[in-house]
């Protein structure tokens, strides 16, 4: 087992590209203490069509990377590797690494919230088609709200479009109909849609604009940042392990000039971008 340094270190958070700067920033809110280093693979995403095998290898790659730098404790903020990697690095990789570090995810967190977020029972996911066939949501779902019906819709094109820059664009519009439409014809019943993947937040408005009013859109950061707090609070020990100045790196396996571009509009805030090599 390679003996890791016991100084405390940033808070490292994880996604295939830009998505998990919607996790970051809604934590940064609610901790805006502690260090962070937020990492983006950005050049072999997105995730969410890749086999089993490739997410592991990559998700696991990066925690390795990130735990090199410092970091004891990793957020995924990724559903796509929460859903193929996660319970996989906890349960056989870790005892490995090293047992005190910590790898979390973001499906738990957000399905603890579903109880409060539907009246009628009947609840979306929309995700990537990685998601949505490791059943990850109706499964956790299932253990904690047995009474509550779970409907998913893969999204294909979501990510790509927020990778390429055109969320924003009128081609976007297109795609978010059509699956939100989707989504409805599976039951009429629906009233509240996780938005189970980290990029999809970055695609708000257009969601909300075809998604009837009485629907309930739930993205998923406020709800992992509160987790996060609340795991802080409850684990001391790994509390003293994060570093606290306030600071944030931003790395990326793609271009720094592209990923510098996107995130400084997605965050608003002008940042320093380091390309690095995961293997
Ligand atoms: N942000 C990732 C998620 O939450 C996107 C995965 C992808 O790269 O397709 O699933």
């Amino acid at each position: 087992m390679k003996q890791r340094s016991t100084k405390a270190g940033p808070i490292g958070v994880f996604d295939s590209g830009y998505g998990g700067l919607t996790i970051l920033e809604k934590i940064r809110e609610v901790l805006p203490e502690y260090d962070y280093i937020y990492l983006g693979d950005n050049a072999r995403a997105p995730y969410g069509t890749r086999s089993f095998e490739l997410v592991y290898k990559f998700t696991l790659e990066a925690v390795k990377f990130l735990f090199d730098q410092g970091c004891h404790m990793v957020i995924l903020a990724c559903n796509t590797a929460s859903a193929k990697a996660l319970r996989s690095i906890q349960q056989r990789d870790l005892p490995l690494i090293d047992s005190n570090r910590r790898v979390l995810g973001v499906i738990r967190p957000t399905v603890e919230a579903v109880g409060d977020l539907t009246k009628s029972g009947y609840v979306g996911v929309m995700a990537t088609s990685g998601t949505i066939i490791s059943k990850s949501y109706p499964l956790e779902v299932a253990k904690l709200f047995p009474e509550i019906s779970v409907f998913g819709q893969a999204c294909p094109m979501w990510v790509p479009l927020v990778e390429n820059h055109e969320f924003d664009k009128p081609g976007a519009d297109y795609f978010v109909k059509k699956d939100i439409n989707r989504l409805l014809s599976q039951n009429d019943k629906i009233d509240a849609i996780i938005l189970g993947c980290t990029h999809y937040p970055l695609l708000l408005s257009k969601i909300r604009a075809y998604t009837p009013n009485h629907i309930r859109i739930i993205p998923q950061g406020d709800y992992i940042a509160r987790s996060l707090k609340d795991y802080l609070a409850r684990h001391p020990e790994m509390e003293a392990n994060c570093a606290k100045h306030g600071d944030c790196t931003f790395l990326t396996t793609e271009s720094v000039d592209k990923f510098k571009e996107s995130a400084e509009l997605f965050l608003g805030i002008p940042i320093e971008v380091k390309q690095v090599v995961l293997d």
